[in-house]
């Protein structure tokens, strides 16, 4: 009995053979699949990498998991900075600064890339219509577009992340004065050409209010 198992030759060849074609076709079969399954996993991934990149998100999204940060920038003239264009508002000032008091700056391409976030990028405003969530200062005016950070480096289930890595995704962080002085510099109707923006001074005098973060995250 075990001689006849050991001697392939005679009984199994011809089984063998038999079965050559069938593996083959497995192998086949195990090979298009990887290939379409990779092929899949590639698109379905690089396809949510171009539309989450550099893509705003609004401060709704940020607020899932910074309520605190949320609520106290909420408070700031930053958050309502959209409000100061509609006629009527900041009449005095306007008048000042040479504007009409009456009229309405909120379609105004010469006000709005400083009222709003994101103006002219993807996911950011378009109108007050279109994109009410990305009127004002939001929180990606100063630590930039969500989507390159939030959900990928930026997540809950990796809390502990490192800030260079994050900002090598696209987090600004810490934001430096460069990053205000897009917005706060003379080109501001309101301000003169002398205008001296003190970085330290406005931080302090408040963005929002600053939370111990459990993880450090180094710099
Ligand atoms: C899914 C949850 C989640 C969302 C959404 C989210 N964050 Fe975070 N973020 C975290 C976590 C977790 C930390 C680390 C918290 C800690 O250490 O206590 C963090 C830390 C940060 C930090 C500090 C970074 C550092 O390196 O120390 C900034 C700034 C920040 N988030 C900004 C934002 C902004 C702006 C948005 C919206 C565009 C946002 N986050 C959306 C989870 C999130
Ligand atoms: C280059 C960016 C920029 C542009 C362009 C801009 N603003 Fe502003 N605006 C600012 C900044 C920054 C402030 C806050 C100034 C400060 O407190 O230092 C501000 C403040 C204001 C204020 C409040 C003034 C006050 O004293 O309370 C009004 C109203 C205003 N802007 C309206 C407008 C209108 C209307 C336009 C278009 C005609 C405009 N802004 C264009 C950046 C800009
Ligand atoms: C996208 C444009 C934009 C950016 C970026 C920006 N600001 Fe502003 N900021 C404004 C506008 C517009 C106002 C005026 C809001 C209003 O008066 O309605 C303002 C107002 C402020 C105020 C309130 C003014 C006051 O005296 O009470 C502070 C403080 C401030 N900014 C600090 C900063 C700092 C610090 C940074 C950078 C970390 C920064 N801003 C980045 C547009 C911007
Ligand atoms: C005008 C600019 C500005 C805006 C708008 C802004 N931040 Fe910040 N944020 C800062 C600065 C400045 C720091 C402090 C960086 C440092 O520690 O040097 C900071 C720090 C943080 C931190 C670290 C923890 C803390 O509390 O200091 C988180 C988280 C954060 N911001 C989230 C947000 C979220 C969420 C929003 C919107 C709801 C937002 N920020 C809007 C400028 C801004």
């Amino acid at each position: 009995m075990p001689t006849e198992r050991i001697q392939p030759g005679k009984d199994l060849e011809p089984g063998l053979h038999e079965q050559i074609p069938h593996f083959g076709w497995m192998v086949f079969g195990f090979i298009a699949l990887v290939i379409a399954g990779l092929t899949f996993y590639l698109t379905r991934h690089s396809y949510e990498h171009v539309a989450a990149h550099d893509g705003y998100l609004g401060p709704g999204k940020c607020k899932e998991c910074h309520p605190k940060q949320h609520e106290s920038w909420a408070k700031t003239r930053m958050a309502s900075s959209f409000g100061v264009l509609r006629p009527g508002e900041k009449a005095q000032e306007k008048q000042l600064a040479g504007l009409d008091p009456a009229a309405d700056y909120t379609h105004d391409t010469a006000c709005i890339p400083c009222h709003t976030t994101g103006y002219g990028l993807v996911g950011g405003f378009v109108s007050i219509e279109q994109t009410p969530d990305m009127a004002g200062v939001t929180c990606e005016s100063c630590h930039g577009p969500g989507g390159s950070y939030v959900g990928t480096v930026m997540a809950l289930d990796k809390p502990e992340f490192q800030t260079v890595e994050a900002r090598k995704s696209g987090l600004v962080y810490p934001p430096t004065e460069a990053v205000c002085r897009v917005c706060h510099n003379s080109r501001s109707p309101f301000v003169g050409a002398d205008y001296k923006f003190d970085f330290a001074e406005r931080v302090r005098l408040g963005t929002h209010e600053h939370f111990k973060l459990k993880y450090e995250h180094g710099r």
